[in-house]
């Protein structure tokens, strides 16, 4: 359970190619040089069984998915991920560092998909074991921007013969990913101590440097 946790649990947020998953390796990288000990998790994934709930997540050829199955399959690599992963990381005194985590599915599945905020913090409530982000990174861009990378991104992936295309999330219509941002601008202005919001249109150089303030500020704030 959380009480007896001793590490810190950050995550990072934002639109799909917003350059989150950079920041958060580099931020990783400094942490460790700085003689942390550094778990790096992402979702959906994160462990064996999530990795295989992802496949079903993100192919494109499953078009069929319906919204409830699609909920609780990313709450089902969440519950795996946080038994399995994170929890005893965080008792071990580790920081560990989350590619997406709750935030993802207020704001894809609560308003994306328009099945509401309350029965995603049901499933938290039931998945999450009380565990709770201490810092959030809301790497912020702009849609035209995120689309763009992430187009790039899927194509190298289709080039590199993957044997399935991840983009059935990526595919969804300009307005769905709108709606999505503006979400996570909302949650974070609702909850400004734990979230920050980065932005994520500066070289990577910046971005970094804007991240591990924030980081530096809450490590000082829970001498850890
Ligand atoms: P990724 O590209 O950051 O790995 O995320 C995969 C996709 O899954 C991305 O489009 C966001 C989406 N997603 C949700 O819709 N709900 C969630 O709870 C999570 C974790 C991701």
């Amino acid at each position: 359970m959380t009480e007896t946790r001793r590490g810190l649990f950050i995550t990072f947020e934002g639109i799909d190619g917003s350059g989150k998953t950079t920041q958060m390796h580099r931020l990783a990288a400094r942490l460790r040089e700085a003689g942390h000990e550094v778990l790096e998790t992402y979702e959906p994934g994160g462990t064996p069984i999530g990795v295989q709930v992802r496949r079903i997540l993100l192919d494109a050829a499953n078009q069929e998915l319906c919204a409830t199955s699609e909920l609780l399959l990313y709450f089902a690599c969440r519950a795996q991920n946080v038994v399995q992963s994170i929890l005893p990381a965080l008792r071990e005194g580790k920081i560990v560092l989350s590619d997406r985590f709750t935030d993802s599915t207020l704001v894809y599945q609560g308003v994306g998909r328009g099945l509401g905020t309350e029965v995603v913090l049901a499933l938290d409530r039931i998945c999450c074991q009380g565990l709770r982000p201490d810092l959030t990174l809301l790497v912020d861009i702009d849609l035209e921007t995120s689309l763009a990378r992430a187009h790039a991104r899927n194509r190298t992936l289709r080039q590199a013969d993957h044997a399935f295309s991840e983009t059935r999330m990526d595919d969804q219509a300009a307005d769905f990913h709108q709606r999505v941002r503006k979400a996570y601008l909302e949650l974070a202005a609702g909850e400004p101590q734990r979230v920050t919001v980065v932005d994520g249109r500066g070289d990577v150089a910046s971005v970094e440097q804007a991240v591990w303030n924030a980081v530096a500020v809450r490590l000082g704030k829970l001498h850890v």
